[in-house]
């Protein structure tokens, strides 16, 4: 018989310690490994992120070591290119993407957390490319994930200021407790069939519209809006057909995502995008409203997939690569909570209640 009953979303049920990172809802605040979110992206980069994610899991925490770990993977990487664009003529990105996962062997003697998160940007630029008739472009070994994913997908440097943009982008995205793609990727590596496996499902989990699959379609919302004296009306108009907001809402958050301020505030230093932004925060405040309007007392505010998405696109990446950009930088909280399942974790294996027909007699 069960003992226990709970949710069937699992809402606010704890299932494991964890060192990682702490999302404190009804405060609004993100801690990574002792860190809080703002000082975190102010004080390192995606690669000095990763050091802290997987400090003590065969990493001694240095930034620069991440950083020389993940250069060599990228080149690693570059050479499997030619297999994967040709078993993803025709794939979007992300599913592209997973194809292109599924590809590293689990004998590779990289480490595997550096194959992967080397692996991910490097895929990403020559699928965008190829889209384009491009040719892929080598990695260059010496430069950060950010900096060279964007010299990747643009032929040359992006540009100090672009380049900072994204690399914040990474940072603040990394780890974000047991979110969903964490949890598929921790229940996989709970039965130890490897890093590069529970990657795999980490991936396939964020791609769905609920999780890693919403900036697209936010932007999506904004073009339909058009004009912010148009927002009442859609959003009435979105409430009773029973969409969903997308860029809104979310299962831990209770008042404002953190990560939005960081991103918004990302968006404010690149260049012309004043309007942009000044449209998106007032059709942002309409939303809130018609959140308030049509679903009282559900506490809906803004996450962190609204301002990703006018990031993204005013670091011109194609709308359709969002979410494969979003594991660009969340492969490294994957791979940390991997090391933390694999080290301190037992398989992940619940119970459910049987409501079907049972055998007569
Ligand atoms: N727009 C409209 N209504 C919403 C929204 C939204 N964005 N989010 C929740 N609601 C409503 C639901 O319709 C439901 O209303 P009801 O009780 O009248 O039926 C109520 O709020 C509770 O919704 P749940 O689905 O139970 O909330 P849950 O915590 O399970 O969902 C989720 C969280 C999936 C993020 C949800 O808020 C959502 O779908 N948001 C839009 C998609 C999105 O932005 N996803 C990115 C999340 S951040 C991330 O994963 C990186």
């Amino acid at each position: 018989m069960l003992q226990t009953r709970v949710d069937s979303g699992l809402d606010g049920v704890v299932v494991a310690d964890t060192v990682m990172s702490e999302v404190d809802g009804e405060a609004g605040r993100l801690i990574v490994r002792g860190h809080g979110l703002q000082e975190l992206v102010a004080n390192r980069g995606f690669e000095g992120v990763a050091a802290l994610l997987w400090a003590g899991y065969g990493e001694s925490g240095d930034e620069a070591a991440v950083r020389c770990g993940l250069g060599t993977a990228r080149v690693r990487a570059f050479a499997d290119v030619p297999r994967l664009l040709a078993a993803t003529d025709g794939l979007g990105p992300v599913e592209a993407l997973r194809v292109g996962i599924g590809m590293l062997p689990d004998s590779d003697p990289t480490p595997h957390h550096h194959l992967v998160c080397g692996a991910i940007p490097v895929f990403l630029a020559a699928l965008l490319n190829a889209r384009m008739g491009l040719s892929a472009i080598a990695p260059d070994p010496s430069l950060t994930t950010a900096q060279d994913l964007l010299r990747m997908m643009r032929g040359q440097r992006a540009g100090a200021v672009f380049e900072k943009g994204l690399d914040t982008y990474l940072a603040t995205v990394a780890d974000h407790g047991f979110n969903a793609s964490t949890f598929t990727a921790r229940v996989v590596a709970s039965t130890r069939a490897g890093l590069i496996s529970a990657v795999l499902a980490g991936l396939c989990a964020l791609k769905g519209p609920l999780h890693g699959g919403a900036p697209g379609p936010v932007l999506d919302m904004l073009d339909e809006i058009g004009e912010a004296g148009r927002a009442e009306a859609w959003f009435d108009e979105a409430f009773a057909k029973g969409t969903r907001l997308m860029g809104f809402g979310h299962r831990v958050y209770k008042v404002r995502d953190p990560r939005a301020d960081v991103l918004k505030a990302a968006v404010a230093t690149l260049p012309s995008t004043a309007g942009r932004l000044a449209f998106a925060a007032a059709v942002e405040q309409g939303a809130i409203a018609a959140l308030r309007k049509h679903k009282p007392g559900q506490r809906l505010e803004t996450n962190v997939e609204y301002y990703t998405a006018l990031l993204l696109e005013a670091l011109e990446v194609p709308r359709e690569a969002f979410t494969a950009l979003f594991a660009v930088g969340r492969v490294a909280g994957w791979c940390a909570h991997i090391f933390e399942q694999e080290t301190d974790g037992r398989i992940i294996r619940p119970q459910s209640n049987y409501v079907g027909p049972r055998p007569e007699g």
